[in-house]
């Protein structure tokens, strides 16, 4: 209903009594809706305080105070002795004929990306937030050194105020960097200056950058199938030309992605663990890889998450430690190694690319929180990081045979799961035919047992079947437990 009053017509605006904003706060969005809609357009004048108060039912109090808002957000203006004006420098919205109509507009490049890269890609991927079987790329926080961390935390905080609460230089702490340098020599064979290494929020943050720094829209880059999710992402967000290239026993398939696309700009992978399969990519895949990215001038990302967790008679060192030509820009990270909620992971840049992370970060102005920083830093220097990853390598191949244990007893037949050297999690392939891995993982997830279906992974069909099985998260008993309510769950399906 409208009621017509001295000044424009003001619809009876319906005030809900049991709300929790109090009248003068429902009136005054009601008017400023109708303000910026245009229905009340620039230059009109408003009905006189106690016209409005009548019309609307309300007190002359709440009139006046509701007109003084909108007067202070600039929406109306007062004049003595003529009344209350819309103001006159609010611009009319465009009208709606001319307003491109959604699918028509051209919307933002990853707002497009999104909504077409169909459930594939957007596939909601949760971190897991508690400890469960067998979720994945969780690290065991129950054996988690906390009382050191804590004793480390609040030496930091009672540091000098300047030094705890500035601004962090956005290419990362100098501390922390020179400890990744010495950590990197002195345990993963790799050789750099503490300048070479960044300091990124994790190392989805570091992907997200080097993509926007290294491709081009429609440039090829060679990604493994199945692949690693966020950064897969990271790289489509840019506009790269994905290129799934097949992983096998020895990891990334150099020739089939040569024969895909010869001239590669860009190589993404997963050598120590490759991510989801959990094979280490052999010598030989290592130096094709290289040569390949040699001949064509293209950049090499190593995304080395578990690489410090390997369970065998020795580490194969990084990919990186065998880039003479410069061509690997190494990422690593602290999640699995410390703990995720860090947002701790970093770079080491060939030489080539250095002054290109320094200006990119410069013009950021991004940075990693100085705090968790130089905890990290001081966690490396003292030794307690070493000594935190040889205690985790224990833990993490005790819990790693619990599962393979386990997997004899009550998974034959349904799940072949294959044995691993190193990280996290392994896979379980599919062994009963007719049965679909996504509704195999859907039946657990009911169950309570957190795992993923390979095609989660893919980047182009895969002729294979399986499930992501992480061993890391939960002590030993508990992967037994839930090893034989998979086998369970699976066999009620059969
Ligand atoms: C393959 C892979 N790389 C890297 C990371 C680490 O990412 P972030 O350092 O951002 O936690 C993860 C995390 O799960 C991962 O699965």
């Amino acid at each position: 209903m409208t009621k017509y009053a001295g000044g424009a017509l003001i619809p009876v605006i319906p005030i809900r009594h049991d709300d929790s904003a109090t009248i003068t706060v429902q009136l005054v969005a009601a008017l400023r809706r109708m303000i910026l809609s245009g229905q009340l357009p620039a230059g009109v004048r408003l009905p006189a305080s106690r016209t409005l108060a009548r019309s609307q039912g309300v007190s002359r109090t709440t009139a006046v105070n509701t007109y003084e808002q909108l007067a202070a957000e600039g929406l109306l203006r007062s004049l003595v002795g003529s009344g209350t004006y819309v103001s006159d420098t609010i611009l009319p919205p465009v009208p709606a004929h001319e307003v491109p109509r959604g699918e028509d507009a051209v919307p933002p490049r990853l707002a497009t990306l999104s909504r077409d890269a169909s459930d594939r890609y957007y596939t909601r991927l949760a971190h897991p937030d508690t400890p469960r079987a067998f979720v994945t790329g969780m690290p065991a926080f129950d054996v988690f050194p906390m009382a050191l961390w804590s004793r480390l935390s609040a030496r930091h905080w009672r540091g000098g105020r300047s030094g705890v609460m500035r601004y962090p230089d956005p290419c990362g702490l100098m501390e922390l960097r020179r400890s990744v340098s010495q950590h990197m020599r002195a345990n993963r064979g790799v050789t750099c200056a503490p300048e070479e290494v960044f300091i990124f929020n994790g190392a989805q943050d570091a992907f997200n950058r080097i993509a926007s720094m290294l491709v081009n829209p429609g440039d090829p880059v060679w990604f493994e199938n199945p692949g690693t999710v966020g950064a897969r992402n990271s790289f489509i967000a840019c506009g790269a030309r994905l290129v799934p290239v097949p992983v096998d026993a020895e990891g990334l398939d150099v020739a089939a992605g040569l024969e895909a696309a010869p001239e590669f700009r860009l190589a993404f992978v997963t050598p120590a663990h490759q991510h989801p399969l959990g094979n280490t990519m052999s010598v030989s895949r290592r130096f094709e890889l290289l040569r390949a990215a040699e001949r064509t001038g293209a950049w090499i990302i190593e995304d080395d998450y578990v690489g410090e967790f390997h369970y065998g008679s020795h580490t194969p060192p990084p990919l990186k430690s065998m880039d003479a030509s410069g061509r690997v820009v190494y990422v690593g990270t602290f999640s699995k190694s410390i703990f995720p909620a860090l947002r701790l992971g970093f770079v080491v840049a060939p030489p080539r690319l250095v002054e290109m992370f320094e200006r990119t970060a410069a013009a950021m102005l991004q940075g990693a929180p100085t705090g968790a920083q130089a905890i990290v830093a001081d966690f490396i220097d003292e030794g307690h990081f070493t000594t935190h990853i040889r205690r985790m390598r224990e833990v993490y191949a005790e819990r790693r045979d619990a599962l393979m244990r386990a997997a004899d007893r009550d998974l034959e037949g349904l799940l072949t799961v294959r044995p691993t050297e190193t990280g996290f999690h392994t896979i379980g392939d599919l062994e009963v035919s007719g049965l679909s891995e996504t509704v195999v993982a859907g039946a657990a997830g009911a169950a309570g047992i957190a795992t993923a279906p390979l095609g989660r992974f893919a980047l182009s069909p895969i002729d294979r079947q399986g499930l992501t099985l992480g061993f890391s998260a939960v002590p030993a008993a508990r992967i037994g437990r839930s090893v034989a309510a998979l086998g369970r769950v699976m066999r009620g399906l059969v």
